[in-house]
């Protein structure tokens, strides 16, 4: 605990004795004595305190020059000192002393009282001093612990800021890598749909053009075999019919005829499959719009109708599409069951999540309005800009597939027997003409 200090300076041992008898009885604070100016000196280096009472008349240094020397040391500037004297009790010296920096200037006889009361007063004040530098070191700490704080706040929010900003471009890269994906996708399924196209619908045209051919041979002199060539014919028809459906699935070759087209084969066909009534407005006039787009809009119809299917237990599903010009907007809205709080973002669902990543790819926006028994309504809307440009880039499967059916139908017909070519008999040319209507069947098929 913090004992401020008195010393007392007089040179007279009994006049130091009766002092310190004045003040010691007073309790708060320690009294010290020094019995000369240079042992106070000594005294103030080494020591804070309150206040000095100075003997003015001492040997060798009075108490003027003492004071002097004290207030000219840095450590005891500011320390009070109040002059105590018997024999220089008139105004010069009163001058002189208050000149020398005192606070006061009492002559003996000392009224103790007033002494203690003076000293009490010093003592007091010594006391709140060192209170307020204890609190300016408190706040100084504090300030320090501030600005510590602050700057790790800084370098925190400055690590959240890169965090962020590392956070945004991943997703960035994710929703590209996901988009790029997407695309890698859709362009696989077109090739594996040309190849199963040109590759295997070659190879089976050629065997039902031979088939055909054996066919209309046999009818009339092998009618065992003829029967058996029949069976033979209906097998590869419907392994073309399959093959036309796996092509189908893989890349919607109504999509080819247009988006409208293709909308409406799609819409009609989940009628068909679910008996889900549905209703279906598109303006009249042909959507225009490059391949990537056209396929999106319709996965995320595919998709959409098949939570229709899976989740709604609708009865009745509407498909909206208008245009505003510059933005397609389309909406696939039932009457089901309504999306259960919760279930929209479920561990292994990627429905939703990949309309909505096609969606942002294309620049769009996606929503779901949905609520209990109150049916779902999903919308889209996707910018339309240059879609003349890219329209000219859209691929067309089923005009680049019948064209060339149509040229391997008729190599095959002119292929399987180069030879006779020329010298064709009537009963030839009938089969030449089975043949011909075969393939054009296979053209309808396809
Ligand atoms: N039309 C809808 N009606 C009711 N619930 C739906 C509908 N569409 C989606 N949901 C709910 O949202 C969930 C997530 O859908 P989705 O992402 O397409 O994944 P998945 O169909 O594979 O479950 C579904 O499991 C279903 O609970
Ligand atoms: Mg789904």
């Amino acid at each position: 605990m913090f004992i401020p200090k008195v010393l007392l300076v007089n040179d007279d041992p009994a006049s130091l004795l009766a002092l310190a008898s004045l003040l010691t009885e007073r309790d708060g604070y320690e009294v010290i004595t020094a019995r000369s100016g240079e042992e106070a000196l000594r005294k103030v280096l080494t020591n804070d305190f309150a206040v000095i009472l100075l003997d003015v008349s001492m040997p060798s240094m009075d108490g003027f020059e003492t004071a002097e020397a004290i207030h000219s040391h840095p450590r005891s500037s500011a320390v009070p000192i109040i002059f105590v004297t018997a024999h220089y009790a008139d105004e010069m010296n009163r001058l002189k002393g208050y000149q020398r920096g005192a606070v006061d200037y009492l002559f003996t006889p000392i009224i103790p009282q007033i002494l203690q009361t003076k000293v009490a007063v010093f003592v007091e004040l010594a006391k709140k001093n060192l209170q307020l530098q204890h609190q300016k070191q408190e706040f100084e700490q504090l300030n320090l612990d501030l600005k510590e704080q602050r700057k790790q706040d800084l370098e925190h929010i400055n690590e959240r800021r890169l965090a962020e900003e590392a956070l945004r471009q991943s997703q960035e890269e994710l929703r590209q890598l996901a988009s790029y994906q997407e695309r890698i996708k859709e362009d696989e399924r077109k090739r594996i749909a040309r190849e199963i196209h040109d590759e295997l619908g070659q190879n089976l045209l050629a065997l039902r053009i031979d088939i055909a051919m054996l066919h209309a041979r046999t009818g009339a002199t092998h009618p065992k075999l003829n029967k058996k060539v029949h069976s033979v014919l209906d097998h590869i028809d419907s392994t073309m019919k399959a093959m036309r459906a796996i092509i189908n699935n893989l890349r919607p070759t109504v999509l080819d005829l247009g988006l409208n087209a293709a909308i409406e084969w799609q819409v009609k066909e989940f009628q068909r499959r679910t008996s889900i009534a549905c209703a279906l407005m598109m303006p009249e006039a042909e959507l225009v719009m490059d391949d990537g787009r056209a396929t999106a809009l319709f996965r995320i119809l595919q998709e959409s109708l098949n939570n229709v299917f899976r989740h709604a237990r609708a009865t009745k599903a509407t498909i909206t599409l208008t245009h505003t010009g510059s933005r397609l907007y389309m909406s696939v809205a039932d009457n089901g069951v309504g999306i259960f709080p919760g279930c929209r973002r479920k561990a292994n669902s990627f429905g939703l999540v990949g309309i909505k990543e096609r969606v942002s790819t294309l620049g769009g926006d996606f929503e779901i309005d949905t609520g209990e028994e109150a049916g779902t309504t999903l919308t889209v809307s996707i910018p339309l800009d240059d879609t003349a440009g890219n329209a000219a880039n859209q691929f067309t499967l089923a005009e680049g597939m019948s064209t060339e059916f149509n040229r391997r139908a008729s190599d095959g017909a002119e292929g399987a027997k180069p030879a006779r070519k020329r010298g064709q008999t009537a009963k030839r040319k009938r089969e030449a003409e089975a043949v011909k209507l075969d393939a054009s069947k296979f053209n309808e098929m396809t």
